[in-house]
């Protein structure tokens, strides 16, 4: 095939293949040219008078299976280590600074940013959502993007803002493409949840969408079901009401659906000044 320049229809269509299969990010100024780099290594195999080069000694016969590859090269790390490393931190900040430390995840290995939190970490309500997206990514803060100004907005019009909440994700790195996290990637990240919501100690728990709302409350039931029921929930020492609503995400995607999530406003509303 002619290895001619694209032009500019080709070029958008390479940048949409691209997005849509989850690379969203250039990680260098310059582009690599892995053609020329594998020419680079053939000719190098050949040595310096076009003789080949011995072959490299086979390694020894391995005595255990290979390891399971993974998507990062790197598996996640054991949830107990991380439930070790999480229960060590008496403050937030020590948090945020074990977890920047925390190598068991491999969300972590494509992120721009650990995403941690934000609001008031003495707010009497706390919001857990699934994962940062690319804005959250890139600005190192959750809900940032057009869900988040959706999630504002319901916030607003019961009187809450930034300063009066507390928010967190149910992992805190960017799943790439901004998939699902898998189910080892939330087990690995869950005792830093856990961790947090016991140091923020809310008396009122949100969870948005069926991802967060899954986990805190370990059940399979889908979130149509689950919406707008107060439940008590304890994480380790500390107990509060909880209630599961809508994503902001799916609002936007399904705008009948604010109907339903306005209940649930009004209900945190109630419940809000009541607690206080
Ligand atoms: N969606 C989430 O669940 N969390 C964010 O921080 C942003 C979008």
């Amino acid at each position: 095939m002619a290895n001619r320049e694209l032009d500019h229809s080709e070029m958008i269509a390479a940048l949409e293949w691209y997005s849509a299969v989850g690379v969203d990010v250039s990680v260098g100024e310059v582009a690599v040219d892995r053609f020329a780099e594998s020419a680079r290594a053939a000719s190098a195999l050949t040595g310096e008078k076009g003789r080949p080069r011995p072959a490299p000694a086979m390694p020894a016969a391995r005595t255990e299976p290979p390891p399971v590859p993974t998507l990062g090269g790197v598996e996640d790390g054991d949830p107990q280590s991380a439930r070790e490393l999480a229960q060590s931190a008496d403050t937030l900040d020590a948090l945020r600074a074990a977890l920047d430390g925390f190598e068991g995840c491999q969300l972590k290995l494509r992120a721009t940013n650990l995403v941690f939190a934000d609001g008031n970490p003495e707010a009497e309500i706390m919001l857990v959502g699934e994962a940062p997206g690319r804005d959250e990514d890139l600005q190192g803060k959750p809900f940032v993007g057009r869900s988040g100004q959706l999630l504002d907005r319901m916030l607003g019009a019961i009187g809450l803002d930034r300063d009066s909440v507390y928010i967190a994700n149910t992992v805190p790195w960017r799943p790439p493409g901004n998939r699902t996290p898998a189910p080892a990637e939330v087990a690995v990240c869950l005792p830093f949840l856990h961790r947090q919501i016991e140091l923020v100690a809310p008396k009122v728990l949100v969870t948005l969408g069926g991802a967060a709302s899954a986990t805190l409350f370990e059940t399979d039931t889908g979130i149509t079901r689950l919406r707008g029921t107060w439940r008590d929930l304890e994480v380790g020492s500390h107990s509060m009401r909880a209630i599961a609503t809508l994503h902001p995400a799916y609002l936007l995607r399904q705008p009948a659906a604010k109907r339903l999530a306005w209940q649930d406003m009004l209900a945190i509303a109630d419940a809000m000044g009541r607690a206080s």
